[in-house]
């Protein structure tokens, strides 16, 4: 339940590379086809971003954009709270070099790894840093290079990815119907090796080993991921209106991950919204993991699909396993 004030989004930014991987590009790279990726995932082309940057690099080209577009210096920013699952290195965290790229001399941060559910995660806890009063100003960042821990020999992976960054700045208001209303998030460990980067880590340190069986690349059970996502995105995009006695006909706008259309699609049904209310970038986008939430809801304020107290409901799905939903009412 909130505390004092509530935590409304005040402003939000995005940054994606200019450069294009299309799927016409990627048929020359492995054995697929446009028909196949479109058909199965809705994507038609992805980001890149090019070597020698990492995610802290789009990071902070959409922290600057947030501090641009409110009107504010780096130095008003309490906390930074960075998710994402290709940090630039194990450590420091990324939030510190966003930290240090903006200027933000009081800021502190850390990083928040939850796959394609980070930048849900960190939302609600840099949500709750200012419903608590503790901070004022939360930068909360979803940024992924995936394009740096993706094998493009490996068809099933290589055409779901892309590079991608978004963010929103958090701040407390009175309302107590404005901001993040509430949020219903599960994780299931048992999912874990459906979806995982085995090298790298503490258990499989990166060894001439390791890059040979290609452990620091995405490893995943398409089907697995696919048979988990589509009811439990599904499931918790429906119960969190449920909790709130809310129907498909409250919801303004529905932002959720973008990992596969049809997972969208049956989640989108379960609600009883039409496409209409729906966030799809996926097609020119494909799946930015920690990105694909926060970039959705700031196309969403350009294109103006976006009032003063409407409602949305974003939803994720993803490795760990992690899944959740979080239901906010629009207060800029
Ligand atoms: N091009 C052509 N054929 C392919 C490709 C490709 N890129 N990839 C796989 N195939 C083949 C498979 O090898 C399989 O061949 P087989 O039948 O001879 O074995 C065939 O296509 C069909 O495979 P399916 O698994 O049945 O295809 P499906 O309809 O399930 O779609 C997909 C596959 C797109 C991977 C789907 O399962 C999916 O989206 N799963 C979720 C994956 C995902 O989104 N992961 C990330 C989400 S979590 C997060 O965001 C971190």
């Amino acid at each position: 339940m909130p505390g004092r004030w509530n935590a409304a989004v005040t402003a939000v930014a995005k940054y994606l590379p200019e450069r294009r991987l299309t799927n016409a590009d990627l048929e020359k790279m492995v054995d697929t086809s446009d028909e196949w990726i479109r058909t199965r995932t809705g994507i038609r082309e992805r980001r890149i971003l090019e070597k020698g940057l990492g995610s802290s690099h789009m990071a902070i080209q959409a922290a600057r954009q947030i501090l641009d577009h409110r009107g504010i210096g780096p130095d008003e920013i309490d906390l930074i709270i960075v998710s994402t699952v290709t940090p630039d290195m194990m450590f420091p965290a990324t939030a510190c070099l966003v930290q240090d790229g903006i200027g933000a001399k009081r800021a502190w941060g850390f990083d928040l790894s939850a796959a394609c559910c980070g930048f849900l995660y960190a939302l609600v806890v840099g949500a709750k840093f200012v419903e608590t009063g503790a901070h004022r100003k939360v930068l909360v960042i979803g940024a992924d290079k995936m394009s740096s821990i993706i094998d493009y020999t490996d068809r099933e992976t290589c055409v779901l990815f892309g590079d991608g960054a978004g963010a929103v700045l958090l701040e407390p208001v009175e309302d107590p119907e404005t901001g993040l209303l509430d949020f219903l998030f599960q994780v299931d460990g048992a999912g874990g090796k459906s979806l995982y980067m085995p090298g790298g880590g503490s258990l499989n340190p990166s060894t001439h080993e390791t890059v040979d069986q290609k452990m620091h690349f995405v490893h995943q059970d398409g089907r697995a991921v696919f048979k988990f996502a589509v009811p439990s995105m599904a499931d918790v995009s429906a119960e969190i209106l449920r909790q709130n006695n809310l129907t498909g006909e409250d919801v303004a706008l529905f932002i959720p991950h973008q990992a596969n259309l049809r997972i969208i699609d049956a989640a989108a049904r379960r609600m009883g919204i039409g496409d209409d209310k729906v966030v799809v970038n996926i097609d020119r986008y494909g799946n930015t993991t920690c990105g694909t939430i926060p970039i959705g809801l700031t196309e969403a304020v350009e294109e103006g699909r976006l009032k003063k107290g409407d409602l949305l409901v974003l939803a994720s799905a993803g490795a760990g396993f992690t899944w959740g939903s979080a239901l906010l009412r629009w207060g800029i």
